[in-house]
């Protein structure tokens, strides 16, 4: 068996077509949605993250605007820009991109975001929410997977998701999206006694760990759908997700590819939720 490909790229690209749509109704009634993204100090790959999401915005229709400041920007400093740009009403999207500094204690900045224009969804209030059924932001990470899931009209009612990894991004807001379809849901992580026991009983399995080969082809059951988080290096330094791609694909009857899977998804929320926050701002 070969697995069908989930296409990660093709998605994003229409659920930016839907975006730009959306984004055109609103600079119709007057609003141009508006995204500020901030970047304390140098970190190599946080500069490629943010340069990326400044484009996808401005390729979309949308405003962004990049505020860089020097790693040895005080926590205080921060959080008295956090809050100009809360009480800014022309900006409908704040991004603080993480990690910060190690001085600085990133929750407590992430916190001081407004809820209503917390697009990454990192605040506990939008954890809260999403905990509990109610709006408000989702992490765009397990955001795109779900909507992968969609995409190939998979119905999760009744089904049992694994998720492997239990990080506050993507993990445990992965477990309540897939629990909010009525999966029944495993969160496994580094201390999970029997993880294979645990996947080869999946129907759907979300591999977030980080770490290389996490899933290999025995540990999946024929025909599950398996969606890869996992953003790595292999030994000849080419990208890799945390799944055994080659292997796994034998047995699996979906699977999303890395690159090309979940990360244009990604990005591609990140527009969805700074619209949502847009249209929510002229309501
Ligand atoms: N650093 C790596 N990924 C992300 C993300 O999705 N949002 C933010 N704010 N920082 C990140």
């Amino acid at each position: 068996m070969t697995a069908q490909l989930i296409d990660g790229n093709a998605l994003a690209k229409s659920m930016r077509e839907g975006a730009i749509a959306r984004g055109e109704k609103l600079r119709a009634q007057g609003v141009q949605p508006h995204l500020a993204i901030v970047l304390v100090g140098e970190d190599p790959a946080s500069q490629v993250y943010v340069k990326h999401k400044v484009a996808d915005s401005e390729q979309t229709g949308l405003r962004a605007t990049l505020e860089r400041y020097p790693a040895d920007m005080s926590e205080a400093e921060l959080l008295l820009r956090i809050h100009a740009l809360n009480v800014d009403n022309g900006i409908h999207g704040i991004l603080v991109q993480l990690p910060l500094p190690s001085h600085m204690d990133s929750q407590k900045v992430i916190e001081a975001i407004s809820p209503a224009k917390d697009v990454d969804g990192f605040h506990v209030s939008s954890a809260g929410a999403l905990m509990v059924g109610r709006p408000g932001f989702w992490p765009c990470t397990p955001h795109g997977c779900l909507k992968m899931l969609d995409s190939i009209g998979y119905d999760l009612r009744g089904k049992h998701a694994v998720v492997i990894g239990r990080s506050n991004i993507v993990g445990k807001p992965m477990a309540m999206m897939l629990l909010g379809r009525d999966a029944t849901v495993t969160i496994c992580h580094s201390r999970t006694a029997d993880l294979k026991a645990l996947t080869l009983q999946a129907d759907v399995v979300v591999a977030a760990v980080g770490k290389r080969n996490v899933l290999t082809a025995d540990m999946v059951k024929p025909g599950a759908v398996v969606i890869d988080v996992g953003m790595n290096r292999n030994d000849e330094g080419k990208l890799c997700g945390d799944v055994d791609f080659d292997g796994v694909k034998q047995v699996a009857g979906w699977i999303t590819p890395v690159p090309g899977g979940v990360g244009p998804m990604t990005r591609a929320m990140l527009l969805v939720n700074t619209l949502e926050a847009a249209e929510r701002a002229t309501r």
